[in-house]
């Protein structure tokens, strides 16, 4: 049963902090509290009354992440989760699913669907995201303890454009470019890599491309 509006406290949050900690690694959680610091301030930029919601969907956004191939795929087949035959080549992808699963069994009083879409989509993006998709998916990949070169350049590309500055239409412009040039970087490693590229990653930049042209 999904939710169908939000009742986060900052109460419940302390909780789901502590809950989340005893599930993962001490350097996933330092990353996931990163990441709940990240889209707090995007939420104070773009959509003040996501917050909440958004804060609890980054704590729950990697509590699969951790898990073995074979737990994913036991996960999958425990809630119908489709897998298809490419998708073992691309194992990163797994975890936003189960996550976004996980979230109705273990953390039913979060389960609402900006949180599980916002965990579920965090990955790969997708065709038309909505915000809160947009600012867990952003805040996942420039969160300030991530030093990987493309994250730290993305990082501050976005910051120092002062976002805060700008009025409402620049301020989603820029969100947009930052978007469209996180999945070119995602897109040019997996090709250095000779990874396959998931289908849902090129619609998303295909999607914002064709908004940011007005199309
Ligand atoms: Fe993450």
């Amino acid at each position: 049963m999904m939710l169908d509006t939000t009742s986060i406290t900052h109460a419940m949050l302390e909780d789901l902090r502590e809950r989340v900690q005893k599930t993962m690694s001490p350097k996933r959680y330092t990353h996931t509290c990163a990441v709940e610091c990240m889209v707090a301030r995007l939420c104070e930029l773009f959509c003040p009354e996501c917050t909440l919601e958004l804060r609890a969907a980054a704590l729950l956004h990697d509590i699969t992440k951790e898990e073995s191939l074979e737990k994913q795929l036991q996960l999958c087949r425990d809630f119908d989760i489709i897998v298809k035959s490419g998708d073992v080549l691309a194992p990163k992808t797994f975890h936003a699913k189960t996550a976004a699963a996980l979230i109705g069994r273990e953390y039913p009083a979060f389960a609402s669907e900006a949180v599980i879409n916002a965990v579920r989509w965090h990955t790969t993006g997708h065709a038309n995201m909505t915000l809160g998709e947009q600012l867990l998916y952003l805040a996942d990949y420039i969160d300030d303890s991530r030093m990987f070169p493309d994250c730290v350049r993305l990082r501050n590309y976005f910051w120092r454009a002062d976002p805060a500055a700008m009025d409402e239409g620049a301020r989603i412009a820029h969100l947009y470019d930052t978007l469209i040039m996180s999945f070119d970087m995602t897109m040019r490693h997996l090709l250095d890599e000779n990874a396959t590229i998931s289908l849902d990653t090129i619609l998303a930049r295909n999607a914002l491309i064709e908004k940011k042209t007005g199309l």
